[in-house]
């Protein structure tokens, strides 16, 4: 049985063979800028009224009791925008480190960051780190945030690492197993999304948790971010709730 097949087996131990409750759920969040368009605004209203929206669900998926709630913050391709409106999501983030981080510490939230780290700059950096150290020892939801993120860029630098650690002698080819590329990637230790929402209609990836999302179900509700709500999350969980999850298997097998 493989890695995946064994994880799949115990995660989906869910007596009706329902998926229920998911544990970690991750969202594409999109649509900031077509949001703005439609009300004639400039794009980075959209933004800065997504900031809200992610704000809003942040302390909801708490209160819901998600464990892990992954946000796709700033992909790795999204350098390639109008640099007034990259600046403006550097800031946006660096005002929500600021501005938020007491709160989500006193909520008992664990921020984690993914992406790339190498190339970006010191002051944006040092805010990350502050997040996730501020942050570290807290025991409630974990608050996975995907900056400079691209999913092909993560397998590239965990192959990269493998093969080093081949090219060392410390690892024999044959040891390299499913479990041992997931611990080389940036969501080493996270479990695997069960959940992954887009908003705002788009239905695809774009280079989002590719090796991650091998059994995630998928919900791509029509509204844009900022127009995303408690509501429609507690909509994404029912939904999922009667989702049937076979990881390859036959229907009910998980139920005996
Ligand atoms: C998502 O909204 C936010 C980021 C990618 C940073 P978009 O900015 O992609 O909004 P649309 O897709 O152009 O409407
Ligand atoms: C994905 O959205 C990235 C984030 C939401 C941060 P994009 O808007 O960048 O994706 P494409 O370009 O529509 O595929
Ligand atoms: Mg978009």
């Amino acid at each position: 049985m493989t890695a995946t097949a064994q994880r799949n087996a115990f995660d989906n131990a869910c007596p009706d063979g329902k998926a229920a409750f998911p544990r970690h759920v991750a969202i594409i969040m999109d649509g900031n800028g077509r949001w703005a368009r439609e009300r004639d605004l400039p794009r980075t209203e959209g933004h800065r009224k997504g900031v809200d929206t992610l704000r809003k669900i942040v302390r909801h998926a708490a209160k819901r009791g998600i464990g892990y709630l992954t946000l796709f913050s700033f992909s790795s391709e999204n350098w390639t925008r109008p640099e007034a409106e990259v600046s403006f999501l550097m800031g946006l983030l660096q005002r929500f480190v600021q501005r938020d981080l007491a709160d989500l510490d006193r909520n008992n939230i664990k921020v984690r960051i993914i992406g790339e780290r190498t190339g970006l700059s010191p002051d944006i950096l040092s805010l990350l780190e502050e997040a996730e150290t501020v942050t570290g020892k807290n025991t409630g939801l974990v608050l996975v945030v995907a900056f400079n993120y691209g999913a092909r860029n993560e397998l590239t630098r965990a192959v990269r690492s493998i093969a080093e650690a081949v090219s060392r002698g410390e690892v024999a080819p044959e040891e390299v197993d499913e479990t041992m590329i997931a611990s080389r990637l940036d969501t080493a230790g996270l479990p695997d999304p069960d959940l992954i929402i887009r908003t705002s209609g788009e239905q695809r990836l774009s280079n989002f948790l590719l090796w991650q999302a091998a059994y995630a179900e998928f919900l791509f509700p029509s509204s844009n971010w900022p127009d995303f709500n408690e509501d429609a999350f507690d909509e994404a969980l029912a939904v999922f709730a009667g989702r049937e999850r076979r990881y390859g298997g036959l229907s009910g097998q998980a139920g005996g």
